[in-house]
């Protein structure tokens, strides 16, 4: 992964972060970067996630889904941390085996996502660290019995990842499902690259080992300095312009297969950095499609946005048939590829030239190792950005209370989370 910070600078944006105060902020970098190191080599909570390269053992993932590697359709069940990492890296590969994400809970949504599934080759991948999770827990309840109402064994096609304890391991263990665990100490949005984001990846043939060995390049080059470690120059860089009034962060990647990546990246953002009145507001973008839409604001709007494009040489590319048409011509000497191209370079150097902050993140292709780095990557981009920002990164206090809430509203166990809407609610 390459970052290229050079449209964020002070000289050319506003808000925009001089090379000077970069120079200052890196000897926050380097006390951060020693308590990152300090952290992993302690295996400490969250920090552990970056030790994941060297953790996750991919024989193991693939033994666990064995017993559904042959499945055509596979149905992953989770939300948030325990969904989006799988999301991204099956998203941008290609495969043969036909993914279904289900994380949200509208009836009519899950209906149709089930309906139609051809489900005698299906299996079930269904994943939460806490094994507590309503949404989860209900979707999968609502899967199995669509399994039964089909006359498949779901006990056969189902693979569960989840915690040392909890109500998601008592039934697997119950029914002795193939079952692997999370890892201590990696919170739901860092855990791309364990069980939670590659049961999925291993289940349509996905290279894991590629995958890790992406992440691992990456991780050898944290470093004590934001000059020398592109993840630090992203996380240092999207501090530094929120600190200056960039508070909303739009991540624009320029491939489709990466769209998935972008909403990634909105909850490790969101849901690590929104603590204590900071961190900045995540949004999703997709180059060409919102450069017809949203690219109007990033240029013309407020002056409160970091624009992050994510770029990938593509392997394939389309001609543009030719056409009689005159003004038409300039397409049939082009290709959809170099189309894209253009747009993007017409993108950015717009937000440039009307001083809007941009930063560059380059993959050199969508595969299993430009993936492993760039989740690898913003993730110590995340944890960098955290120590500067002094927040507790891997904690998601106003997550958790909307759980707690959920489940007592709905008679699952005595929270004061609930009695607080209870009382909300009558006050209405
Ligand atoms: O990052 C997080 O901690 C959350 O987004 C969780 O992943 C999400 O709430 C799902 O939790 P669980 O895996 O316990 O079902």
């Amino acid at each position: 992964m390459n970052v290229d910070i050079g449209n964020a600078l002070a000289s050319v944006a506003s808000p925009g972060v001089s090379r000077a105060s970069l120079e200052r902020l890196d000897e926050q970098v380097a006390a951060a970067h020693e308590r990152i190191e300090r952290g992993m080599a302690n295996a400490d909570h969250g920090y552990e996630a970056l030790n994941l390269p060297e953790r996750t053992d991919p024989d193991e993932i693939r033994a666990a889904v064995e017993p559904v590697a042959d499945a055509d359709t596979l149905i992953t069940v989770g939300i948030g941390g325990s969904s989006l990492g799988a999301a991204t890296i099956v998203d941008a590969l290609e495969s043969d085996t036909e993914t279904v994400f289900l994380d949200n809970v509208d009836p009519e949504w899950v209906s149709g996502r089930l309906d139609g599934l051809a489900l005698e080759n299906a299996a079930i991948n269904v994943v939460s660290r806490s094994g507590t999770t309503a949404e989860t827990l209900a979707n999968f309840l609502v899967v199995r019995e669509a399994f039964e109402d089909a006359g498949v064994d779901w006990t056969e096609r189902t693979i569960v990842t989840t915690g040392e304890s909890g109500p998601l391991r008592d039934l697997a263990d119950r029914h002795d499902l193939p079952s692997l665990k999370v890892p201590d100490g990696v919170p739901g949005r860092f855990s791309a690259l364990s069980a939670v984001g590659m049961v999925a990846a291993a289940v349509c043939g996905h290279d894991l080992e590629a995958l890790l060995a992406g992440a691992a390049a990456e991780r050898e080059t944290l470093s004590g300095s934001l000059f020398d470690c592109p993840a630090y120059a992203y996380g240092a860089t999207t501090y530094a312009l929120d600190g200056r009034g960039a508070g909303v962060n739009a991540m624009m990647p320029y491939a489709e297969s990466l769209e998935t990546s972008a909403e990634w990246f909105a909850q490790l953002w969101a849901e690590s950095l929104g603590k204590d009145d900071l961190g900045q507001t995540p949004v999703r973008a997709l180059g060409v499609t919102d450069q017809h839409s949203q690219l109007q604001l990033y240029r013309a709007g407020p002056r409160d946005k970091l624009v992050t494009f994510v770029t990938a040489d593509a392997d394939a590319d389309r001609s543009i048939p030719t056409t009689d048409v005159e003004e038409l011509a300039y397409l049939g000497d082009a290709t959809l590829g170099e189309l894209l191209e253009a747009e993007f370079e017409a993108t950015e150097a717009s937000l440039a030239a009307a001083g809007r902050p941009n930063v560059r993140v380059e993959l050199e292709a969508v595969d299993e190792y430009e993936l492993g780095g760039f989740l690898y990557g913003m993730e110590a981009a995340c944890v960098l950005a955290g120590e500067l920002y002094g927040v507790n990164t891997f904690e998601q206090p106003a997550v958790e209370w909307a759980k707690k809430a959920t489940r007592g509203l709905l008679g699952g166990g005595e929270f004061e989370e609930a009695k607080a809407v209870a009382e909300k609610t009558e006050l209405r």
